[in-house]
């Protein structure tokens, strides 16, 4: 690789790590968004596209095709654009499917990202910010200092640790064990002497492992006082627990979740909630995006498409030479449409995922001053699964924190809840983990089940791309065209809706403007 860089250039070496998998490759075919040019003879505002749904696929949609000159209009359910990127502030009202009604008194520049909250940094998510002047920040996803707590028969049980304490002493006893068994030959018929020497040196470091290969504890556990000034050590943590007690309590049960392709350090979200790229895209399209638009009916009709919807009670037609529907498919499945019977199969065939948040406006930000947590998430078996600390207004007088994240199961108890009755399990729950001052200073909350959120009833939805049904929606229903992040390889990201809407733009451009 020097040797390519030296004489190749950086491009040059850049290229063949890349090839063999050092460096990110770049993407497959780039996406180009339609231009004016696109579109010469034909004038602009030529063809005519409806987009259903003002959520990331629809205002995508609407804002590509709006640059070659398309004259799109949106239609969008609620009075807000965004979808599942739903930022609660002070003001935000909400009824759900069971009559509840919800009114946030959120203090003035505090918020909740109810759906979306952040993002890796390969997602197209950010390129958008860029291309709209979103501004962004880093994102804790991960905290050494937020707390793990799991239930186990050991001592451990229901103990609050630190990621910092459950990760040395895991690695260290981990790396012991391993130390163990290649000195004593056990891996002799996978380890040659030279890799055996090789590993010791790697699990000495990972694990912090004494001279002899022991793990005795480490200082990477943490102190209760911090090393400080002249003779003051610090004070370290006690010694670890036993081997056997790390390894049955399951403190490490979720170190793998830093590793994931799109949950790994860094991470970023938009400053102010991450709506704002929605208001950003929204403001490129003005007029052009209808709110309270509640659509009804879809028909391929010769002319194009007719779509019917309800707007300030009153019944309207538009007709249209193509439609991009983003609905949540289990929705556009209940339409009045001429959809042929196995489209309409292939949208009822995704699941729709259970998932919800609670955030509780603390008028105190007890977790930096008397824990020392600056954002990131606590982890725990508990049915509110994880707790996740702001990542903005550090060393405010207040801040939010969502008291529960879950999905599936664990939602699935939240889920017939009244908010009272979450917030009060949120508070217990979360109490047995970060202790009193979780209920004290406690200030509004608001929570929502997505299953029970009109216009999405779904968190995302659980399928196989690999499917007929899949492949059967990645093409258009004669001029109707199906884009969302369900239709795509990321299920639940933003960037999964971009990308799914650039697919659509591109196969109706093709179809419009002919080959480029
Ligand atoms: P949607 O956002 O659902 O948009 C569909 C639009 O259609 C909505 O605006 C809806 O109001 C509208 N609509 C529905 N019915 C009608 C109708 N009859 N007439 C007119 N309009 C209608 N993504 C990330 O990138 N990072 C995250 O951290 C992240 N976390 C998430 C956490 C949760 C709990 C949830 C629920 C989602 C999360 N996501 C995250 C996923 C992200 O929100 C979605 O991938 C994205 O919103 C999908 O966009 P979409 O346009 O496909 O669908
Ligand atoms: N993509 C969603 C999240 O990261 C599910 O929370």
């Amino acid at each position: 690789m020097r040797g390519l860089g030296v004489t190749g250039g950086a491009g040059m070496m850049y290229g063949a790590m890349s090839a063999i998998g050092l460096a990110p490759a770049a993407a497959r075919e780039p996406f180009r968004a339609p231009e004016l040019g696109d579109l010469v003879g034909q004038g602009p505002g030529h063809h005519t596209v409806t987009v259903l749904g003002a959520g990331p696929a629809g205002l995508c949609t609407a804002y590509e095709l709006g640059k070659a000159g398309y004259d799109v209009t949106v239609l969008e359910a609620r009075f807000r654009p965004g979808g599942r990127v739903w930022s609660i502030r002070g003001g935000t009202e909400e009824t759900d499917l069971d009559g509840e009604i919800q009114r946030s008194t959120f203090s003035e520049g505090h918020f909740l990202n109810m759906g979306a909250t952040r993002i890796p940094q390969g997602h197209v998510t950010l390129d958008y910010c860029r291309e709209l002047g979103v501004a962004i920040q880093a994102f804790p996803n991960q905290n050494a200092n937020a707390f793990v707590n799991y239930t186990s028969d050991t001592p451990l049980t229901k103990t609050s640790i630190t990621y910092r304490a459950a990760k040395a002493d895991t690695y260290g006893y981990i790396s012991e064990l391993l130390q163990k068994a290649a000195s004593r030959g056990a891996l002799d018929d996978v380890l040659s002497a030279d890799d055996k020497q090789a590993l010791a040196e790697f699990l000495k470091d990972f694990g912090d492992l004494s001279s002899d290969g022991r793990y005795l504890g480490s200082s990477r556990r943490g102190y209760t006082s911090q090393p400080g000034a002249g003779t003051d050590e610090g004070t370290r943590l006690p010694p670890p627990p036993a081997l056997s007690d790390v390894v049955r309590s399951g403190i490490g049960r979720n170190f793998g979740f830093e590793l994931e392709n799109d949950q790994a350090m860094m991470m970023y979200t938009v400053v102010g909630g991450m709506d704002q790229i929605y208001h950003a895209f929204h403001r490129t399209l003005g007029d052009r995006v209808r709110f309270g638009a509640v659509v009804t009916a879809m028909r391929n009709v010769p002319e194009g498409v007719t779509v019917e919807y309800t707007h300030g009670g009153v019944g309207r037609s538009i007709t249209s030479d193509y439609v991009v529907c983003t609905l949540p498919p289990h929705l556009v499945a209940r339409l009045r449409t001429n959809l042929a019977p196995n489209v309409l199969a292939a949208l009822r065939a995704p699941k729709a995922v259970a998932s919800g948040k609670l955030g509780i406006e603390y008028s105190k930000r007890w977790w930096e001053t008397e824990q020392r947590i600056y954002g990131g998430v606590s982890n725990t078996d508990k049915d509110i699964r994880e707790i996740m600390f702001p990542f903005d207004h550090f060393h405010g007088d207040r801040g939010i924190v969502v008291a529960y994240y879950t999905t599936g199961k664990r939602q699935e108890i939240f889920e017939p809840l009244r908010h009272r009755q979450r917030l009060a399990k949120a508070l217990a729950e979360g109490a047995e983990i970060h202790g009193d001052s979780y209920t004290k200073n406690v200030g509004p909350s608001f929570s929502a089940a997505w299953r029970r959120i009109r216009y999405s009833e779904s968190a995302w939805a659980s399928w196989s791309a690999k499917s007929p049904e899949y492949n059967l929606l990645l093409q258009p229903a004669d001029k109707i065209y199906f884009a969302g992040d369900y239709l795509s390889h990321a299920l639940s990201w933003q960037h999964g809706a971009l990308t799914s809407a650039r697919a659509a733009v591109a196969a109706v451009h093709a179809r419009a403007a002919g080959p480029r």
